[in-house]
């Protein structure tokens, strides 16, 4: 079926080119430093595990504490799992009309910092929604506190090729970024790129790289991620541009439609995700969703209660977002028709972060018991437990179930908002050594057993 074309793509590295006389290796690194020289680093690496790898690689060999927005990306937990380092949340906020997690502040920082010993600061340039913090003050309060800088910037690889976007963040003095090239750059999917400024830190996450990675990566990764890093040198701001353009055009279509609401500019870092809800007309964004792919078969990057996300990037075409302006109109009017109601708006009121007890690493590879949520006050967590959308764990491995979360919990089962983490059976994973680590309720108190 694939036909032997497809097969003949996949060469092996053992290949030494004659006419360059060099070796794949050289050939990898000339490559990379192309790729460096664009984007402004020091160094770069192709990855061939997405943006996850690259994550992993700059935070394996962390030893202290790692400040982390609640809302990151599980590649970033995972990544304080390989780690020897504690993972310290920045509480997540909620904007409350969309309820998308906002960035956090310059004070939540600077207040975390203070109390010390932080040795890396994990941001997220943008959110999937979009949302930018204000980079340069928050990156300045890193440098301040003398703490590492690293950006997951997987939604931002484009950001360097247009000045209406935000800065990207090796630009604003982070200490290496990570982005998804696979996503708004046109590459493969599972191809990223890894690009610092501090040769100390890089040298490090070479190293994790040589242990996490496997030893047979595609050349046709590579060379895909080449060839879209020099498409980029040559017309990257005029595609970027263009990609842009189409965005507002997307935006200006949508916004004429009644019924339909776009994210507020305040929100929206990058135009290039337009963010609409058909909220006033009484759908989710999960059942805008649904609809625009069964019956105007158009696939959009993300949904949630209130919004969809559909995401403009140098891959679309004036047809593609005329059809997209034409099948919500549509859809818009047959919802009018049925003269339909607005949607609910719940307040959303999340919980605080329970305390953490073991590190995450500790507690993901312990033994774990599965248990009703009753049962669980006092008890360790094993897993996360995640309502998603928006994908922000209220519970992490390591911390304690307290009565504010499980009551949270319920009110979540209770609301049919799907909680992953949670089995079929509403049971959630505890450290079975509760001796050991967890507190037990006395007289209304939690003390240590
Ligand atoms: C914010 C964020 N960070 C990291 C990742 C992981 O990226 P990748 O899929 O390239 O491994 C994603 C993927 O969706 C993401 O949204």
């Amino acid at each position: 079926m694939l036909g032997s074309g497809f097969f003949a793509l996949d060469p092996s590295d053992e290949i030494e080119n004659a006419d360059l006389g060099h070796d794949f290796e050289t050939a990898l690194q000339m490559a990379e430093q192309l790729a460096a020289d664009l984007f402004g680093a020091k160094h770069s690496l192709f990855l061939v595990n997405g943006t996850t790898g690259g994550l992993h690689y700059l935070l394996m060999p962390v030893k202290g504490s790692v400040l982390i927005p609640r809302f990151s990306h599980q590649a970033v937990y995972s990544a304080m799992m390989l780690s020897q380092g504690r993972a310290v949340y920045l509480p997540p906020a909620y904007d409350v009309d969309w309820q998308i997690p906002l960035q956090p502040t310059v004070e939540q920082m600077e207040q975390e910092m203070r109390r010390g010993g932080v040795e890396a600061l994990v941001l997220t340039h943008p959110t999937y929604y979009g949302t930018v913090a204000d980079l340069d003050r928050v990156i300045s309060c890193g440098r301040k506190h003398g703490t590492l800088v690293f950006v997951d910037e997987a939604h931002g690889g484009h950001f360097i090729f247009s000045d209406q976007l935000p800065q990207p963040a090796l630009q604003c003095g982070a200490d290496a970024v990570v982005q998804s090239t696979h996503k708004t750059l046109g590459s493969f999917t599972q191809t990223s790129m890894l690009h610092a400024n501090n040769e100390y830190w890089f040298a490090k996450a070479v190293q994790a790289q040589r242990v996490l990675q496997t030893t047979s990566p595609s050349l046709v990764f590579f060379a895909v991620l080449d060839e879209v890093r020099r498409i980029l040198a040559e017309q990257g701001r005029r595609l970027v541009g263009q990609a842009l353009e189409l965005a507002w055009e997307c935006r200006r279509g949508l916004a004429k439609i009644e019924g339909v609401e776009l994210l507020p500019q305040a929100l929206q870092g990058d135009p290039g995700k337009v963010v609409f809800s058909l909220r006033d007309l009484g759908l989710t964004g999960i059942e805008v969703e649904r609809t625009l792919r069964a019956d105007y078969n158009i696939q959009v990057e993300l949904s949630d209660y209130y919004s969809v996300l559909a995401l403009v990037t140098l891959g679309d075409t004036p047809a593609g977002i005329e059809r997209l302006t034409a099948a919500v109109k549509d859809l818009a009017g047959r919802r009018r028709h049925l003269g339909s109601r607005p949607l609910q708006r719940p307040k959303l009121d999340m919980p605080h972060l329970p305390p953490a007890v073991l590190t995450l690493r500790e507690a993901f590879f312990a033994e774990k018991q599965f248990v009703s949520l009753a049962e669980a006050e006092g008890r360790i967590s094993g897993g996360f437990l995640t309502p998603y959308p928006p994908g922000v764990p209220v519970i992490a491995p390591g911390e304690q179930f307290t009565p504010e979360i499980i009551e949270h919990l319920r009110w979540c089962i209770d609301i049919n908002w799907t909680v992953r983490g949670l089995t079929a059976a509403q049971k959630v994973a505890v450290l079975e050594d509760n001796g050991r680590f967890c507190r037990t309720r006395k007289q209304g108190e939690l003390h240590y057993a």
